[in-house]
């Protein structure tokens, strides 16, 4: 621990977390030599690093002073400018609004609440209810077709990648139906959501093409894939019961949604929930393997509903998918003794507040059976706490049952490999093999 120096310790730079995974050491030193730190480096726009679990709910607690609104993503100065380049040129091009905001997770209440209450009943626990049934039916055809893949690469000593034999696929299909997105396009919406985030798909890029004109061409190319969806709920009217045409229809102050606004609330509701699921499963189903006592528990009791919940709670501690989001003090502000001062802004390390020794009794210990589990891997309770929190929870669980049988016949190969990006550090492959 005492090897790091404040002054150097770098937690911002995305390519580390290719090499060495999330910085859990240098989180754990921050946390206790300065758990409220002024973090200033050359690459990146200056923030408060938060990294205790009790500073990131009083945070996230006092919307009204800690606002989305002004900047909600730690990244690099580089970033934000491709960003707001790109953002730029898109609003010209399409004659929309300059200032208006990409989707509502930048919106601050009381905008943002009335935003989110046009989806927020399709994802409450009874609206779940109704598709259970089906989750639990993908999930199993999921698996099986996985184990068949593993034992077909087994008998040819090959090894086989979990991401996209059974991981990717469970989110992509939830959220394609519940939007009512033809099955025939989730595979390129998935394909250009990862070349948004930074895997390396190349298949997707042409000859010659750099990154940033191919980002460019992803967010373009998912654009009009909106627009169109918006056009066709708009020509159906009505009456269809899938989200899209739920917030297409919506009206707010008499008002439907500008098509600008509109593809914004359909694209983060397509990809926020993508990339995040599948990196809990995948997270979870590596710490399982390197935990073989787990796996033996889990496969022993998977008709016991209490395991397979706090195997996914543990899961969704463990492997916090959402790296952080920032907020922006409006006014000044005492927190835990030190203030943060009206423009400054806060940056939430939620895998940190996770591992906090405050909150969790030995928190490197990876324990399916692990209650209470007070982690925060959607957010810290507040007006922005993950919108998708159920149905994430629903796919881990249906993800588990489905899994337990099938996981004692695998072993792990390689560790995740992730995706360069500071705020959704995406596994893209995990090598397994049939055991
Ligand atoms: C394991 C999976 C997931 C994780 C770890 C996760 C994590 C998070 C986190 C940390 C936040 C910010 C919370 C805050 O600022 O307080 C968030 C917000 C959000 N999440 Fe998730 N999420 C997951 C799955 C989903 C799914 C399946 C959806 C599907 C719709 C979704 C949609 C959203 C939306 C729309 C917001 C913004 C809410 C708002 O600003 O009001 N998420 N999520």
């Amino acid at each position: 621990m005492s090897d790091f120096n404040l002054d150097t310790i770098d937690i911002h730079t995305p390519e580390l977390y290719l090499e060495r995974g999330y910085p859990f050491a240098e989180w754990d030193f921050m946390r206790k030599e300065a758990p409220i730190f002024w973090y200033e480096r050359d690459e990146i726009a200056p923030f408060w690093s938060i990294t205790r679990h009790a500073d990131i709910l009083t945070i996230s607690k006092n919307a009204d002073i800690f606002v989305n609104s002004k900047r909600l993503r730690l990244q690099s100065k580089e970033d934000d400018a491709r960003q707001e380049f790109s953002t730029n040129l898109r609003n010209e091009q399409r004659g929309w609004d300059p200032n208006e905001v990409s989707d509502f997770i930048f919106m601050d209440d009381p905008r943002h609440r009335n935003f989110r209450l046009i989806s927020a009943k399709r994802f409450t626990p009874a609206a779940l209810r109704k598709v259970e049934g089906h989750f639990a039916q993908m999930s199993h055809d999921f698996a099986s077709e996985f184990l068949t893949e593993l034992k077909g690469a087994g008998k040819r000593g090959e090894t086989t990648d979990f991401v996209k034999g059974f991981a990717e696929k469970l989110p992509l299909a939830a959220i394609g139906e519940m939007m009512g997105l033809p099955n025939g396009d989730w595979k390129r919406l998935k394909q250009i959501t990862n070349v948004m985030i930074g895997a390396p798909e190349v298949d997707f890029f042409n000859e010659g093409e750099d990154r940033n004109t191919g980002v460019w061409r992803a967010m373009d190319e998912m654009t009009d894939y909106m627009i169109g969806v918006i056009r066709d709920r708009e020509a159906r009217g009505p009456e269809n019961d899938d989200l899209s045409t739920q917030i297409v229809h919506a009206m707010l102050d008499g008002k439907r949604l500008t098509d600008q606004q509109l593809q914004g609330y359909l694209f983060v509701i397509l990809a926020a929930g993508n990339e995040t699921t599948q990196n809990a499963i995948t997270g979870g189903v590596a710490a399982l393997l390197e935990h073989p006592e787990q796996v033996k528990l889990l496969a022993e009791n998977a008709d016991n509903e209490d395991l397979i919940k706090s195997c996914g709670e543990e899961i969704l501690r463990w492997t916090s998918p959402v790296l952080q989001f920032a907020r922006t003090a409006v006014e000044d502000f005492e927190l835990s003794g030190h203030t943060i001062k009206a423009g400054e802004d806060v940056g939430m390390w939620y895998p940190a507040a996770n591992r906090d020794p405050a909150v969790f009794d030995e928190p490197y210990n990876f324990d399916i059976t692990r209650t209470p589990n007070r982690h925060l891997a959607f957010g810290g309770y507040g007006a922005h706490f993950c919108l998708g929190a159920n149905l994430a929870r629903w796919e881990l669980r249906a993800a588990l049952r489905a899994l337990a049988p099938v996981l004692p016949q695998m072993e792990l190969v390689n560790g995740p490999e992730r995706c360069p990006n500071l705020h959704v550090s995406a596994i893209h492959r995990l090598e397994v093999q049939a055991a």
